[in-house]
């Protein structure tokens, strides 16, 4: 057989199957072939029905393939559904074309293959389409060691850290001049319940100084080298604003500390006041007060 001839075949074929479906069913299920997921987030696994005419919907049912639980019935008049499953449209009736299933809390586990069953007044319908799930790392926090009013010439550790990925991510690490420094980091990957990862990873600058990189980026990568976050980090080399805050602070009650004694000792001058009045220097007091309140006010 030629190519021709074969691919004539073929064609004749799948006309043949096309009509033969056409003429049998009044009734067809509209379901995309995939759907993707993300870990704990809503999926809706769309199904339209569709039909020639006017049609009442006389069960709906929603499971796994190669499972035997129900997820969602639709069946005389009455809903029944699994935990965490449910009609995606708000207040689903038997008129109502959309019979959309709706997994509300996404799990690994729920990939797989679903079949949707439809019976209608004027015919049926079943479809399969399959579920992917992936959990996604979040944006990476960072931080540093020390913390805060980091010298000049000493080491600093810093970290960058994320959850939430399905598999064993990467971290890579580059400074203000985009070199990549991910050779120097050390990244540490855990299990956080049966099926998320957290990692961290840390990065030691020897002997930090202005002159070198200051501002470092770290980003997060799943299995498959994509990006899924970016954070960057400037080494605190000065104290952060709530450091100098709270020196001021002190400052100020330092101030009141010392203004509070200063009354504390004029009223202990008052009350020897009379033996000075007689004493003939009645200004002095004022001199005193003045001289005492420069002094307070360059504290
Ligand atoms: C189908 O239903 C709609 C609304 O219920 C109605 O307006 C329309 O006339 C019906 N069509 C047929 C062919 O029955
Ligand atoms: C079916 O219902 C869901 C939930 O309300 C909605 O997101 C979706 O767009 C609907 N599909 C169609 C084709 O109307
Ligand atoms: C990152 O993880 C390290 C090690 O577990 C920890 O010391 C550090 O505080 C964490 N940093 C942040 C911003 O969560
Ligand atoms: C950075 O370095 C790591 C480890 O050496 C490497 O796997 C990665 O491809 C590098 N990334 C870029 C953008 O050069
Ligand atoms: C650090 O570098 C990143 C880009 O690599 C930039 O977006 C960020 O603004 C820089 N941070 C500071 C404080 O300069």
């Amino acid at each position: 057989m030629t190519s021709a001839t074969s691919f004539l075949f073929v064609a004749i074929h799948l006309a043949c199957i096309r009509a033969g479906n056409f003429s049998e069913t009044f009734v067809e299920l509209e379901c995309k072939e995939e759907y993707h997921g993300v870990y704990g987030q809503q999926s809706l696994l769309e199904c339209i029905v569709k039909a020639v005419q006017n049609v009442t919907i006389l069960t709906v049912t929603w499971k796994r393939v190669g499972g035997d639980a129900i997820l969602l019935e639709y069946h005389k008049h009455e809903n029944a559904s699994a935990l965490g499953y449910k009609f995606a449209m708000p207040s689903w009736n038997n008129k109502n074309m959309n019979v959309s299933l709706l997994l509300t809390n996404t799990k690994m586990a729920d990939k797989g293959v679903y079949e949707c069953m439809v019976r209608t007044d004027s015919g049926d319908a079943t479809v399969t389409m399959s579920l992917s799930v992936t959990a996604m790392y979040k944006s990476p926090t960072m931080s540093s060691s020390p913390e805060n009013c980091i010298k000049q010439n000493t080491d600093v550790t810093i970290f960058c850290n994320t959850t939430g990925g399905h598999q064993k991510g990467l971290i890579w690490w580059f400074d203000e001049f985009g070199t990549n420094c991910t050779g120097s980091a050390e990244l540490v990957a855990k299990k956080t319940d049966d099926t998320l990862f957290s990692l961290s990873s840390k990065l030691t600058i020897l002997k930090a100084t202005y002159s070198g990189s200051t501002n470092y980026s770290c980003t997060v990568h799943n299995t498959n080298g994509v990006q899924e976050g970016k954070a960057s980090f400037e080494i605190p080399f000065v104290c952060s604003a709530v450091g100098v805050i709270g020196s001021l602070i002190i400052g100020l009650l330092a101030a009141l500390l010392i203004l509070k004694r200063r009354s504390v000792q004029r009223a202990r001058r008052q009350s020897t006041l009379p033996l000075m009045r007689d004493s003939g220097h009645p200004t002095d007091r004022h001199h005193d007060d003045e001289a005492e309140g420069k002094v307070i006010l360059t504290v």
